[in-house]
């Protein structure tokens, strides 16, 4: 059997001298060849659902870098999408969808057995990358965590403070749970159609996990995870599952043994030494360097990659941002990055 490559083995749990690298968000507009890609394809959810263009673009920071892990192009927002929502983005200012705050509202979604109509495309992506990326690179799938997905669909767009949606789940618990429970279905089901068409390890992007206070973090965070956990799981027990409950703090703390996902990745807010102490102490970590260090550069990104590597240094841990990368950062941080990730832990040995 040919050697695991090195993304697979960190997230089994294995100790390396040399963390795995990739970024969230590696394809995106900080780089020159993906504003390229995006004009080709018109606009951004064309590109989405091209295979082609979108295997390209995944790509792109593969060929530019070498990260051991591609992560899928797509988005989160394309569940919604393919249970009937509206979706469209507005340059400049983000995604915008039809709102959903009633029952009646709710009823206009459809099933769960439709939503591969819309989604073959992806399935395809998945496939055209698992041809071509390079033997040592793992392809990531992933999909965003059910309370994520629904502060979207609640809203009809991005909200500070996802107040809509905590308005929704004590206004009308029962349209707030129905919906959770048909984007957990939807996502289950997504998520396994990209592991059926090759992707090696799956992310759940929990990215507004952080405003879910007291029991409803316990409700709505962890049990949809849980709940997708296991049901891939028991469809692909060898497949590795991330899970990211974004500004989770100390929340962070048993959620992998709790929900049953592989990996924690962990946002810049909690502090590497503690998370070392806290969460890795359970499995591998994934993070967690503020993502402005792509924008500023210098030797502040020097000393938080150093201090990152050296705090998760005896366990397993994937290097990676705590957010994805910004428009505004300048490729040549990035290289910065992967040289002093390395260098730190030759300088350790
Ligand atoms: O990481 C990757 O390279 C894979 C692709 C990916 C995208 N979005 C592409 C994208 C992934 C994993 C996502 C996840 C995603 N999408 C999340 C969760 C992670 C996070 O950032 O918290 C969320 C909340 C979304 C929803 C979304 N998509 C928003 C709010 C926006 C607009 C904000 C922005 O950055 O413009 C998007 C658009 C989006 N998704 C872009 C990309 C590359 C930019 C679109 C463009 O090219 O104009």
């Amino acid at each position: 059997m040919a050697e695991q490559k090195i993304l697979l083995r960190a997230l089994a749990g294995e100790t390396q001298a040399v963390p795995p690298i990739w970024m969230m968000r590696q394809a995106g507009r900080y780089l020159p060849e993906y504003k390229a890609t995006r004009a080709q394809a018109g606009d951004f959810l064309s590109l989405c659902y091209n295979p082609d263009l979108a295997a390209e673009v995944t790509l792109q920071p593969i060929r530019r870098y070498g990260f051991d892990a591609a992560i899928l192009f797509a988005d989160i927002l394309l569940i919604p999408q393919a249970l009937g929502a509206d979706l469209w983005f507005v340059t400049g200012e983000g995604p915008r969808l039809s709102t959903l705050t009633s029952q009646a509202d709710f009823d206009k979604l459809g099933s769960v057995d439709n939503i591969h109509e819309t989604l073959n495309p992806i399935y395809e992506t998945v496939k055209i990358l698992s041809r071509e990326l390079p033997s040592e690179t793992t392809l990531i799938g992933f999909a965003g965590a059910p309370w994520t997905v629904a502060t979207y669909m609640i809203a009809g767009r991005g909200t500070p403070d996802q107040g809509p949606a905590h308005a929704l789940m004590q206004e009308n618990p029962a349209v707030f749970e129905a919906l959770l429970a048909r984007i957990t279905a939807a996502t289950i089901e997504y998520l396994s159609m990209q592991i059926d068409a090759g992707a090696e390890v799956v992310k759940i992007f929990d990215s507004w996990a952080g405003s879910l206070k007291g029991d409803t973090f316990q409700k709505y965070a962890l049990e949809p995870c849980r709940q997708i956990a296991a049901a891939l799981k028991e469809r692909h027990p060898d497949v590795p599952i991330i899970g990211f409950p974004r500004e989770a703090g100390e929340k962070y703390v048993g959620f992998a043994k709790a929900t049953g996902v592989d990996c924690v990745a962990l946002d810049n807010s909690v502090d590497p030494e503690w998370a070392a102490a806290h969460v890795q102490v359970d499995g591998c970590v994934q993070g967690n360097l503020a993502s402005r260090h792509m924008v500023t550069g210098g030797q502040e990104l020097v000393d938080d990659t150093r201090r990152i590597v050296r705090a998760f240094g005896k366990g397993a841990h994937i290097f990676n941002l705590g957010h994805g990368i910004t428009p505004d950062a300048d490729p040549d941080n990035v290289q910065l990055m992967i040289d002093t990730v390395r260098e730190t832990v030759a300088a350790a040995e």
